[in-house]
């Protein structure tokens, strides 16, 4: 599985699943363009694949700065055809409906829909004009089952598989396909740091692998799904979730 000659942009590429893809995607040829707004772990991430031998450029950016983040694309679109894009950056803000304020539940949606819209207008094009491509977005298995105090997280991640669809319908007959992952719990530094170790133990109790994932295991799955051998998939919303709410 190749993906030479490709260039791939990825979103959060600083850590976690995002970081994954990087390596992933340069152990198997592609150069890279990285986007993530924290300096250090997207400055050690760009070095890490430029000593793979790929060329790399990346950008310090809060993605949900749209004008900023179609001004930053514009410049990436000018180092070449960029015909693979991750949108994989996220985060969350925990609540219930009760509790949820209108601004976090906005920032959700702009991070995990707005963001993915925004790139996918910015790059489409171009695929579509040379007729292959491949669109890739990272969303959860709560897209599709809903979590207790994750309403804007869920909602947002449901979104972005009807974003995922809808695309896939637009642009098949132009050789672009357009997917989503969802991943179950994987071990990335923010599930490390922030999720309470008695809701990672209920979720693992869930998941019939036993275990959460690896961020290599999410990144293998997009990778391929960036590949010529997934030629013939596209609309899907794959969960990567060790089996849990499938
Ligand atoms: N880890 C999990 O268990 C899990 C499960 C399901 C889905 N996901 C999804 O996978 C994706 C990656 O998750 P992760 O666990 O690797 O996350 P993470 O928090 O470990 O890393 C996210 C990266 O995105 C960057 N980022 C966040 N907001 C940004 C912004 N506004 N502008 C620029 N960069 C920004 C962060 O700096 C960070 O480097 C997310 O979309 C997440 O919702 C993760």
């Amino acid at each position: 599985m190749s993906l030479d000659g490709h260039i791939a942009l990825i979103t959060g590429a600083g850590q976690g699943i995002g970081r994954a893809c990087a390596v992933t995607f340069a152990s198997k040829g592609a150069n890279l363009v990285l986007f993530d707004k924290n300096p250090e772990t997207l400055s050690k991430v760009a070095h890490e694949v430029g000593e793979m031998g790929r060329k790399v450029m990346s950008d310090v950016l809060d993605l949900t700065n749209l004008e900023r983040l179609q001004e930053v694309a514009r410049k990436a679109r000018k180092i070449g055809l960029i015909d693979i894009l991750v949108n994989n950056a996220g985060f969350d803000r925990p609540g219930t409906t009760a509790k949820i304020e209108k601004k976090g539940f906005e920032e959700v949606l702009s991070i995990h829909v707005t963001v993915p819209l925004t790139l996918i207008q910015m790059f489409l094009p171009g695929m579509r004009a040379a007729g292959w491509g491949r669109i890739i977005n990272v969303s959860s298995v709560y897209g599709i089952t809903g979590g207790k105090g994750e309403v804007a997280y869920s909602t947002a991640k449901a979104g972005i598989i009807g974003l995922t669809k809808s695309v896939a319908k637009e642009c098949g007959q132009d050789g672009v396909t357009v997917n989503a992952v969802l991943p179950g719990l994987t071990r990335t530094p923010t599930i490390e740091t922030s999720m309470a170790e008695r809701y990672k133990k209920t979720i693992i109790a869930n998941t019939p692998l036993g275990r959460m994932a690896e961020p290599e295991e999410v990144a293998n799955v997009i990778a391929f799904l960036a590949s010529d051998e997934a030629s013939f998939i596209t609309g899907i919303a794959l969960p990567v979730s060790g089996g849990w709410a499938v």
